[in-house]
């Protein structure tokens, strides 16, 4: 006799990098989501701090956990299983998370579902309407990983491209530093490049005038280095941002065209923190319009880490969940290709 099918809620914890994030997902969709970030606690470092990250997020992750259960007006005994994330990520702060999760379902006799971290990203999209059906090109940009995924369905991705040295998200970061921006970069420098003039410092598009799928941009943040004069202006600072916002969203917009044509699919996901950034999502909609095509992103905070998508990750593979006196795996590095289909209910 087939089992029955579980539609009881999951609950999913995202603690991998500086924010602790809750949510849930069930039948009805996405039931509750909330999240604290740690940009303040982390400034005046100029980046994040991992010893600082992990203690946060034990302070913070059983509060918020309280708080969506609320919002959703569910009781602990309502659920069906705690996701988390197991990696790629800090450990430290990854333990939190598991530590936390395997707690939970510990007590509550419940499985316990680990996800991959860009898994989650990667699956972000489907968190909105209309969501994108599968065969599709995913291009994810996030701090720690600039990858071009064939995906064919949940778990079945083939690794097309990724970067050779900087992920886009960290060039973005570095860049940003080296204008005299605070953490985080990415965002604040894509706000100063709006009162850029276009097209002012001619920056390469590496690794673009040879074939392959591969990126490399720490060669574009020493370019920027090197065009910025040592007494620049506010108005030259702006002028750079623009020129170097340019460059990436340039040479992600020829790679993803480029990954599409291999693989004959029409449909390109973007996701991932970069996938927030206003000028790589209009470079992407012109290129998915030229080409006839479709690009799907998540709402913009859905880009950026959060645990509505961990949750959407684990109600998809919720039949892989096991005791969670089986212990709980985390893992600092984790290829995404290492995951395969789940297992049928
Ligand atoms: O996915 P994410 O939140 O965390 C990781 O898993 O790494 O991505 C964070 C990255 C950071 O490098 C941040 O600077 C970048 O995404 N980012 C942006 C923007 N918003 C976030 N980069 C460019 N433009 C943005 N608007
Ligand atoms: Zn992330």
């Amino acid at each position: 006799m087939p089992k029955p099918i579980d539609t009881r809620p999951i609950l999913a914890l995202e603690t991998s990098c500086d924010e602790t994030a809750v949510a849930l997902y069930g039948a009805a969709g996405l039931l509750a989501h909330t999240l604290h970030s740690q940009i303040k606690l982390h400034a005046e470092y100029g980046g994040v701090v991992p010893e600082l990250a992990s203690r946060d997020h034990v302070t913070r992750v059983l509060p918020l956990i309280r708080t969506v259960l609320t919002e959703a007006e569910l009781k602990p005994a309502d659920l069906g299983g705690i996701a988390y994330t197991a990696g790629p990520g800090l450990i430290g702060a990854l333990m939190v998370g598991a530590a936390a999760a395997a707690g939970l379902a510990a007590a509550l006799d419940l499985p316990l579902i680990s996800i991959h971290h860009m898994e989650g990203h990667l699956l972000a999209p489907m968190l909105e309407d209309p969501a994108p059906g599968f065969p599709f090109v995913a291009l994810l940009v996030s701090g720690g990983h600039t990858l071009l995924v064939e995906v064919l369905g949940i778990g079945r991705y083939t690794l097309l491209g990724e970067s050779l040295d900087d992920a886009v998200g960290e060039a973005f970061d570095k860049t940003a530093k080296l204008l005299g921006l605070p953490y985080p970069g990415g965002p604040e420098l894509a706000r100063l490049a709006q009162q850029g003039v276009p097209g002012r410092f001619k920056l390469p598009r590496p690794m673009t005038d040879r074939p392959g799928l591969d990126f490399s941009f720490s060669g574009l943040k020493t370019a920027v280095l090197t065009a910025l004069p040592r007494d620049a202006d506010a108005q030259t600072k702006a002028d750079l941002a623009r020129s170097f916002e340019e460059a990436v969203t340039e040479t992600l917009a020829i790679k993803c065209a480029r990954a599409l044509d291999v693989t004959g699919h029409r449909t390109l996901v973007v996701a991932g923190g970069v996938g927030a950034n206003v000028r790589l999502r209009e470079r992407l909609h012109a290129l998915a319009a030229q080409r006839k095509g479709q690009v799907f992103f998540p709402r913009k905070e859905f880009c950026t880490d959060n645990a509505a998508m961990i949750a959407y990750a684990g109600w998809m593979r919720r039949s892989e969940g096991r005791p969670a006196f089986e212990g709980f795996p985390t893992r600092a590095r984790w290829p995404l290709v290492e995951l395969s289909a789940p297992a049928a209910t």
